[in-house]
């Protein structure tokens, strides 16, 4: 199967990080609130000089060395994000101008929300399948302090931004497996006609969606591959909330210590979540050579992806 390898990650972060006490001062909430019901503790936030593209650049610069791969070597760009600074020109092509790939390549945004990355990872695979080529750079970035309205604390308090990146190889013998969804719901938005619309959600409709998506996606994927959830290292979901993923472990009924967690630190950073993590989990030497990893993303839309491969 014509498959995708990890090569290399990298993530960049605000400087400005704000912790649940500094959320009081736009919301009537408490630490107390925010941690027991979602597990967030501290978030980032962009100051006025970084953007969803600042942040994409920097990620991707990280990534690129941490493969040890020429830039002019990349076949396929693709961004997933849903805060890009300009509809108009994509946040992949500021991206592919700043790190100056080359000219003969695909570079375009893909908007799946939270399910963003992974969709963003399948699309540049068929990319490089289609018409040729090697590697992808594959980033998740988000501003969603950009979206949100700091008067309401039913959504505010759970988001930040950051970007996180990967380098995949396109390998005719790698393992890989992958599954996506859509349905069609409003449960999760922003924008509108004239984009007025700031970020609104039914929190309690999204949870449901999401303790269910995850242990589907994992399962299919398990049946696809022939597997059982012992022979994989790690599940890395997308981050929004500590209550969502202890469900989802109960659901499957597994070790909670497979499920990678750094929600604590950077909230909901809806696209990025999956690339930051795995780069933490790179850099802490939690991902050996031949490990195999599943990764699942859900969010707006409503979307759902998942994708197991081996680093
Ligand atoms: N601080 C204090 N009180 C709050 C806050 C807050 N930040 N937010 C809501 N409340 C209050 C509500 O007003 C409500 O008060 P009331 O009973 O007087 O009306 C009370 O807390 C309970 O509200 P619920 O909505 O029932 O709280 P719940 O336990 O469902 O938790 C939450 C809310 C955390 C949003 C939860 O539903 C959730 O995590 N849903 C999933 C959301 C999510 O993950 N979204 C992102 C995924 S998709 C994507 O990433 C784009």
């Amino acid at each position: 199967m014509n498959g995708l390898r990890l090569l290399g990650t990298g993530r960049a972060l605000p400087e400005k990080a704000l912790d649940n006490d500094a959320m009081t001062q736009y919301v009537d909430t408490s630490d107390e609130w925010i941690t027991t019901r979602t597990g967030i503790r501290r978030r980032y936030f962009c100051a006025e000089n970084e953007t969803t593209t600042t942040l994409a650049i920097a990620a991707a610069q990280r990534a690129l060395e941490n493969a040890g791969l020429d830039p002019q070597a990349i076949d396929c760009l693709l961004v997933a994000t849903s805060s890009g600074e300009y509809v108009m020109p994509s946040t992949a092509c500021m991206v592919h101008k700043a790190l100056s790939l080359r000219e003969d390549i695909p570079a375009m945004d893909v908007g799946a929300a939270c399910a963003g990355f992974l969709y963003a990872v399948e699309t540049a695979r068929a990319l490089l399948i289609a018409r040729g080529g090697r590697h992808a750079l594959v980033i998740g970035a988000e501003q969603m302090s950009s979206l949100l309205d700091m008067s309401d604390r039913n959504t505010c308090v759970l988001f930040g931004d950051g970007a996180g990146a990967a380098v995949f190889s396109l390998e005719a013998d790698a393992e890989y497996e992958s599954v996506c969804g859509v349905r069609g719901d409003m449960a999760i938005r922003v924008g509108g006609p004239r984009r007025e619309q700031p970020m609104a959600m039914d929190g309690q409709s999204v949870f449901r969606f999401a303790v269910s998506a995850i242990p589907q996606c994992v399962q299919q994927l398990l049946g696809k591959a022939g597997l059982a959830l012992e022979d994989v290292d790690w599940v890395v979901c997308h981050q929004a909330n500590q209550r969502i993923i202890d469900a989802s472990v109960r659901r499957l009924g597994v070790p909670a210590e497979k499920f990678y967690k750094n929600l604590d630190r950077y909230a909901n950073t809806s696209a990025a979540s999956i690339p930051i993590a795995l780069d933490e989990l790179r850099e802490q030497g939690g991902l050996a050579t031949g490990m195999r990893i599943i990764m699942v993303g859900f969010g707006g839309g409503l979307t759902w992806s998942g994708i197991m491969m081996r680093v």
